[in-house]
Order: C-alpha cells, then sequence, then structure tokens
C-alpha cells in the first residue's frame, strides 16, 4: 500500500496516521472508523491554493459531496477554499458550521423550490443554475425575497472525460447542463440577461470525475472559451467568471498516474489566457471545483478481520467488519483499493487474499487478490484513499450503523463524527397503532 499524508510504520511496525497508532484508534473508537489526516486534507487544500489561487488569482471550491461534516467544513473555510454544495442537507450543514455564505456555490440538476429558498435566505454566493425551469423559478422565487441571485449557468460542452481519455463527442445526451451544440446554451444566456432578479456572472461545466488525461481540461477550457467569445459577440456581455468543475483523478492503486495539481493548473490557465486573446475578450476569473483529489487521499478506513475463508486451490476470503455500506464504490464502479494489516505492516507478504465485506450479497467485495501477510481473525485493515465518495456516499443496508470518523493531526484523535447507533437506526421508524404490540 502506498503511504499517504502523514501516514508512516511506527517502531512497533504498526501503520500511524497524523501521529496516531491505528491500532489503538481501533481499540478505542472501534472498527470500521473513518480516519481524516488532517495535515494531509490541509496540504492538498494549500497545494490547491497555491496553484490556482495565489499563481493566477483562480478560486477554489470544494466539492462538498465526497466528504463532508462540520468539522470538514471549517478545514475548508479556515484553508480559504469556496464550497460546493448540492442539496438542501449539505447547505445546512455549510450553515451550521458557519461557513461564510458568499463563498457557498450551488449545484445541482433539480434544485428544489425549498431548496433555493432556503439558498436565497441564507444568501449563497452563487446559483449554478443547470436549466430553464430552474432559471425561471429562481427569477421568480428571488424576486418574491426582493433578491438579485447572481448565477452562472451549467453548460454541456461536448467533452466527455474518462480516466486516461477524453472523448469529444459533441455528446448531448446528459442530464445536466444547457447543450452549447444545439443553441440552448445560448438561449440560456440571452433569457439570463433579461431577468430582473438575476444576474449572469458566469459560466460552468463539468465534464467527468477520476480524470487522468489533462489536455481534457485545456479542450474544455478552449470550448467554453470559445462559446464566451460568441456570447460576447452576439449579446455584448462579457463573462466574468468561468467554472471548469472539478474531476482531477487520484492514485488508488497499481497503474494509476494522476497529474499533479501545478501541472493541472498550467494547463487550464494557459487555454484560457490563450484563448481570451484570440477571441478578443477580458479573462475571466477561473474556478475549479476539486472534490475526490483533496479528500481522497486524506481518507482511511480501519476494518476488524473476522472470518476467513479458505477454498483450496480457488480462493482465500477474508472478510471484514464493514464492507460496501461503508464504500459502496468496488460494488458500483469496480473501484480498487490498496490496503495493509495495520498491525503487520512491517511483516511481508505472504497470501494473496480478496477481502469481503459483511453485507448479504454476493458483490460485496472491497478488494480481489491483495498480497497480505499471514492474515488472521482480529487483524486489523487499512484502505487507503476512502476519504473521497465513500463516507458521504454510505449507507445503512442490512441495518449495518453507519461508522464514526476521526480527525488525527501530531498524535491527537479527534471523532468528528460520531459511530451510528442501533437506537438511530429505529428512531424514524413509527408503529401504528394496529401493529402495537398488546
Ligand atoms: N463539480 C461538479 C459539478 C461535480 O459534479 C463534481 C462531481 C465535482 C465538482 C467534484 O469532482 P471530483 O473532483 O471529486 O472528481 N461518486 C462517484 C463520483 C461522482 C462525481 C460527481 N460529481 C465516485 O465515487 O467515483
Amino acid at each position: 500500500m502506498r503511504l499517504n499524508g502523514t501516514m508512516r510504520v511506527n517502531k512497533k511496525g504498526h501503520l500511524e496516521i497524523g501521529g496516531c497508532d491505528t491500532v489503538d484508534l481501533a481499540g478505542k473508537f472501534g472498527t470500521p472508523l473513518y480516519v481524516l489526516d488532517e495535515d494531509c486534507f490541509r496540504d492538498i487544500c494549500r497545494d490547491y491554493n497555491s496553484s490556482f489561487t495565489r499563481k493566477y488569482n483562480a478560486e477554489v471550491i470544494y466539492a462538498a459531496k465526497t466528504l463532508l461534516n462540520l468539522a470538514v467544513c471549517r478545514m475548508v473555510d479556515e484553508e480559504g477554499l469556496g464550497l460546493d454544495v448540492v442539496s438542501g442537507g449539505e447547505l445546512y450543514t455549510a450553515l451550521k458550521a458557519g461557513f461564510p455564505e458568499e463563498r457557498i456555490y450551488f449545484h445541482g440538476n433539480n434544485k428544489s423550490p425549498g431548496e433555493l429558498d432556503m439558498a436565497l435566505k441564507a444568501g449563497v454566493g452563487r446559483f449554478m443554475v443547470d436549466n430553464m425551469y430552474e432559471l425561471e423559478l429562481l427569477e421568480r422565487l428571488a424576486g418574491k425575497c426582493g433578491q438579485k441571485a447572481r448565477v452562472m449557468l451549467r453548460l454541456t460542452p461536448g467533452v466527455e472525460a474518462h480516466t486516461h481519455e477524453y472523448i469529444k463527442t459533441g455528446q448531448i445526451d446528459s442530464k445536466f447542463g444547457l447543450v452549447i451544440e444545439n443553441g440552448q446554451a445560448m438561449q440560456g444566456v440571452k433569457r439570463t440577461l433579461e431577468m430582473n432578479n438575476v444576474e449572469l456572472k458566469g459560466l460552468h461545466c463539468h465534464i467527468g470525475s477520476q480524470i487522468f488525461e489533462l489536455s481534457s481540461y485545456s479542450y474544455t477550457a478552449e470550448v467554453m472559451m470559445d462559446f464566451a467569445g460568441r456570447v460576447y459577440r452576439e449579446t455584448g456581455y462579457c463573462v466574468e467568471e468561468l467554472d471548469l468543475g472539478g474531476g482531477l483523478g487520484i492514485y488508488y492503486a497499481e497503474g494509476d498516474r494522476p497529474g499533479s495539481v501545478q501541472d493541472y493548473a498550467g494547463i487550464v490557465m494557459e487555454a484560457v489566457l490563450e484563448k481570451a486573446a484570440h477571441c478578443g475578450i477580458p479573462v475571466p476569473k477561473v474556478l475549479v471545483e476539486p472534490g475526490r483529489s483533496i479528500s481522497g487521499p486524506a481518507g482511511t478506513t480501519l476494518y476488524t478481520l473476522g472470518a476467513i475463508k479458505d477454498i483450496p486451490g480457488i480462493r482465500k476470503f477474508v472478510a471484514v467488519d464493514g464492507g460496501m455500506c461503508d464504500n459502496p464504490r468496488p460494488a458500483l464502479y469496480q473501484a480498487r483499493y490498496e490496503a495493509c494489516l495495520a498491525n503487520k505492516v512491517g511483516e511481508p507478504p505472504a497470501e494473496v487474499v480478496s477481502v469481503a465485506g459483511k453485507c448479504c450479497e454476493s458483490g460485496d467485495m472491497l478488494i480481489w487478490n491483495i498480497e497480505l501477510p499471514a492474515a488472521e481473525p482480529g487483524d486489523i485493515l487499512a484502505v487507503s484513499c476512502t476519504g473521497a465518495y465513500n463516507y458521504s456516499m454510505s449507507m445503512n443496508y442490512n441495518r449495518l450503523p453507519r461508522p464514526a470518523m476521526v480527525l488525527v493531526n501530531g498524535g491527537r484523535a479527534d471523532l468528528i463524527t460520531r459511530r451510528e447507533s442501533y437506537e438511530e437506526l429505529v428512531k424514524n421508524d413509527l408503529m401504528p397503532e394496529k401493529l402495537a404490540k398488546k
């Protein structure tokens, strides 16, 4: 397993994160346990700040959907990043944490009137408007509140990014955004410019996630800038802000080769500057919305090994006390992860095993064919790079309580999300009178 952030092997031969022995963490807080490396999280925020903000005056907005709780909000705020939220729940969390409203960007392809109202009352910085229905709804609701909502329009640029490649499909079959190619995007811009309660601040797109091929970003920036040039020529409106979304890939396992934040910034900004000169328009303020590349490497999940099932000549399964409920990514996307035995990191590999979850579903496998030291029940398995889209996509299938999360730094571990209790699992269940046990 590749060591991220502050991970190291201590004198006992145990995995340490943030100066905390992970075997002790498992003992103290129980497993499964999400461990968040504070220095690692903040260092990546700082890398984004120095590569984008200080160098190019661009803005960095953390994608809350990857990992959010009150403590994470505060760290993002302290690091000076903006926050991309996509629901009333994420917005509520941000507001509860006292996140500055003006640095909140409200995304989503089907924001409800209630959510829009909540965001208007809170005074969020930007509404990332996805479609004409939302635009008209926002115009009405903002009017009612006597507010002018500042919006950016989400566009479909016709670029489909995959991990290793991107496709200039002119692909318009997406649930997100107004399509450039068929004229909807221009229509949206023109309509927004006529509105009284909505002010157009700029344009936005997002081409995908876990992207390794940085040229997909420069191509996207060019498409968006060309469109900004056309907008200027047709309407006289100068795009002030250009939000190019998130998506920078990270290393999960052998074979993953992500680009660096610095290279990403250089490629994006060069394309924007060049196109601005070419189209004869002022350089817009650029925004990026990284999520996975900030929270992913900072997270590790600890499990306790239980049942071990050996099928000689076929496979050895080692089962953990969590699985698809705390990390649905392998089941959903065939995502790959690396892991080690936290209490035996110093020991050489002895066998190839497959890590199974505990859910009643054959597809609940976390890792296929991984080399580990001889595994025994009670060993602590640490799976790395689980900071993004793990806790945020966790669920209660089989009524498994969601794990706790600790923030580790300098030998100290602070509980930042409590483990769900059985009591909490039934707290929303109601017993109708006719079924009540007499
Ligand atoms: N901005 C927008 C508008 C997005 O839709 C997303 C992610 C991001 C930013 C952040 O992208 P990131 O930097 O994290 O790649 N659940 C999937 C990933 C879904 C991505 C959704 N949008 C997974 O676990 O791989």
